[in-house]
């Protein structure tokens, strides 16, 4: 496996993998590997070519007082587990080499940025589709792998290539669990053995809802009130947001129909943990793909 730090060097390793007849996959990540980030390398290892997986922790995308000095790095580890998944190359620029001095457009998503966790963290969408759009324009892939467990995310990325004709297509990935239900994510590690106890309650918080939806109800303050009461009983976690909304514009509506998003975020101690179940609501109630 090869690594890079330097823009220019990943794509000359990148033309030559082209000029080889091979397909470009790739995953942007931010480090610090558990398996969803794995799952992910995987996923491309059996569809593409040439796997490419970047690991930049973007200061655009944290507020002030959030946890980008905090925010867990190991690239040593990180690399060999990538090597392990499948990659081909590894690219890790430093802040210095993405943002370079005068440094300052940015790509504003609109009103899917301000909803759910655009309204608890301002400009972080418009910091993630910056840094994205930056990477897929330096790794220029066929196919981008991204996680549903950022739900709002990937529903951004895709209106961003669409809106710009980036000539990639973006694949999401099923949300990897831990055994009791919490969904992996490096910031996990922030959390106590005692909260690292309470934080399954936000997925069952989401088959409650889930299990009300199949039981018939369609009301949208009816689920959130489910979602609500399961989440009070854990008194360390304090709640963010819930939501039942649309999957593809974000918005509620009075009752639950077609293909719906229910989310949720919250904070426990010091970490700020999200999850979300993706559903298509009709005579039947199924889990979908994002
Ligand atoms: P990061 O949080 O490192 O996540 C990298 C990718 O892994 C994202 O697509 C995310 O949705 C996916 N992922 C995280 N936890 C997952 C899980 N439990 N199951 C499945 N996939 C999971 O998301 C980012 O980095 C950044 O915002 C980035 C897109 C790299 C831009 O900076």
């Amino acid at each position: 496996m090869k690594f890079e730090t330097s823009i220019t060097e990943t794509r000359q390793t990148i033309a030559k993998a082209r000029q080889d007849g091979l397909s470009v996959g790739y995953v942007p990540t931010m480090g610090y590997f558990h398996d969803g980030h794995l799952s992910l390398i995987r996923t491309a290892r059996e569809s593409c070519g040439f796997v490419v997986v970047s690991i930049f922790v973007n200061p655009l995308q944290f507020g002030p007082k959030e946890d980008l000095a905090a925010y867990p790095r190991n690239i040593e580890r990180d690399c060999s587990l990538a090597a392990q998944a499948g990659a081909d190359l590894v690219f890790a620029p430093g802040e210095g080499e993405m943002y370079r001095p005068r440094f300052s457009t940015a790509v504003e998503v609109g009103r899917l940025g301000t909803v759910l966790c655009g309204a608890s963290r301002p400009g972080h969408f418009r910091g993630v589709a910056t840094v994205v759009v930056k990477l897929l324009n330096i790794v220029r892939p066929d196919v981008a792998f991204f996680g549903e467990k950022d739900a709002q995310q990937l529903i951004i990325i895709r209106r961003v290539v669409e809106d710009l004709d980036i000539p990639t297509t973006i694949k999401g990935i099923p949300t990897v669990r831990e055994a009791d239900g919490l969904a992996m994510s490096s910031r996990n590690v922030y959390l106590t053995p005692e909260e690292r106890g309470a934080a399954p309650v936000i997925y069952r918080a989401l088959l409650a809802a889930e299990d009300a939806i199949k039981r018939g109800e369609r009301r949208t303050a009816e689920v959130l009130g489910v979602i609500g009461g399961v989440l009070q009983t854990e008194p360390l976690l304090k709640p963010d947001y819930f939501a039942a909304v649309g999957l593809h514009d974000l918005e509620e509506r009075p009752t639950l129909q077609g293909e719906i998003l229910l989310a949720i975020a919250a904070r426990i101690g010091k970490a700020r943990l999200i999850d979300n179940l993706p559903l298509d609501v009709s005579d039947t109630v199924k889990r979908i793909a994002i």
